[in-house]
């Protein structure tokens, strides 16, 4: 799913590089703080913010900064949602890039203010999709700057309520996409399409197709894996919609070519189309973080590609063996 190797070397080179101010500026220091800067990993902007920002009796923060596209930027936020929650911290987002309020009513969900972040222990999540341990609960009296993927479930799953509630979509993208899907079904069915059960289709492929990804671990599923979850579908559930959202819509109409009862749905914007497939009752997934997003959304039944990984590749190293940090148990796989 979920990581390219460039963003990994970014990431070290970044670390380094603070490494580096960190050590041009202790001379400036005194001696509490100095010892306190020389500890592995963390980060301290040297001036006067300093001082206040280590009182005691202060506010901590768990700080986050958004990555990526919507997937990823959902994962940024839930999971340091869940971090702050679990650790009875405060949370500041920075949004940058910043879909999150574009799409969602998330407002009041955590502080965007980036300065409370200003004098943070750095924390990091070295593996996108692994719970950390560090990361998982933050001990430390102080505020915490978390840097990662944080794309595990299991960093958020027990707020998952809260956070859907933060998650609602914004009414225009909310009423675009319902209005789509209406179209789409009285196109297909006329006005009579009640008893439908709607199964979403996440086909990713395009980017994940590149030389670059495909070296670096990243598959996707072949056909054979859609029609399996399809009759996985069709054993549990009767009148069936598949509703087939893509970025290779040629691949899509090809696969699906002469199934009745499968809409391929034209390519809108990220959020219409993750609002569209949120309206659905079950999901097939492929690979990526949008996908996960759609069948979290859905909260059906969720059919997903089990080996989404090249064996012993860089990408495969990203997840615990089972890939239990990044698939919920009661997900589908085949
Ligand atoms: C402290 O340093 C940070 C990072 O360099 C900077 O963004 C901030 O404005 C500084 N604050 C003050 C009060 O100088
Ligand atoms: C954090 O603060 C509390 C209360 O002030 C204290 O009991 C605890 O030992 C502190 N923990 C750490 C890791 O400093
Ligand atoms: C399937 O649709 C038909 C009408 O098209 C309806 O009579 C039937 O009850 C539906 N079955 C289920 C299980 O919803
Ligand atoms: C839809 O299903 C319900 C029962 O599940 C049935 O009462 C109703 O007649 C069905 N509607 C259509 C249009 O088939
Ligand atoms: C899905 O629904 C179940 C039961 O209704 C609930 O316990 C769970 O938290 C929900 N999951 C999500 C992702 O909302
Ligand atoms: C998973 O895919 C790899 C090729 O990428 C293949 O060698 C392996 O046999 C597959 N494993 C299963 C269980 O299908």
């Amino acid at each position: 799913m979920f990581i390219r190797k460039q963003q990994v070397f970014l990431l070290l080179t970044f670390t380094v590089c603070v490494g580096v101010i960190i050590v041009i500026n202790t001379q400036h220091m005194n001696l509490i703080f100095q010892t306190e800067v020389h500890q592995r990993g963390f980060i301290r902007y040297v001036n006067n913010s300093i001082k206040t920002s280590y009182m005691p009796n202060k506010i901590h923060y768990v700080c986050a900064g958004t990555t990526g596209r919507l997937g990823n930027q959902l994962y940024v936020f839930a999971s340091s949602y869940g971090i702050a929650k679990r650790s009875g911290m405060k949370l500041v987002v920075g949004l940058n890039p910043d879909t999150l309020s574009q799409t969602f009513q998330i407002e009041g969900a955590f502080e965007t203010d980036w300065g409370l972040c200003e004098a943070s222990k750095f924390i990091n999540a070295n593996k996108c999709c692994q719970v950390a341990n560090q990361v998982y609960k933050v001990r430390l009296n102080s505020t915490v700057h978390i840097f990662g993927y944080l794309q595990s479930y299991k960093y958020f799953t027990e707020y998952n309520e809260e956070i859907r509630k933060y998650l609602t979509f914004k009414d225009p993208i909310l009423r675009t996409a319902k209005t789509k899907l209406n179209t789409l079904l009285t196109k297909k069915y006329g006005k009579n399409y009640r008893n439908r059960t709607l199964i979403g289709i996440h086909i990713r492929r395009g980017d994940y197709l590149r030389k670059g990804k495909q070296q670096f671990g990243y598959k996707v599923p072949s056909e054979d894996y859609f029609y399996k979850a399809q009759q996985y579908m069709e054993k549990r559930y009767k009148n069936i919609t598949y509703l087939a959202c893509s970025n290779d819509i040629i691949w899509t109409k090809n696969t699906f070519r002469g199934q009745r009862d499968v809409i391929v749905v034209p390519t809108g914007s990220a959020a219409v189309d993750l609002a569209l497939l949120s309206l659905l009752h079950h999901m097939i997934m492929s690979v990526g973080t949008y996908g996960f997003w759609a069948a979290w959304f859905i909260n059906g039944t969720t059919v997903y590609y089990k080996n989404f990984t090249l064996p012993n590749s860089d990408f495969a190293r990203e997840f615990d063996k089972d890939k239990l940090d990044a698939i919920p148990p009661h997900w589908i796989g085949f």
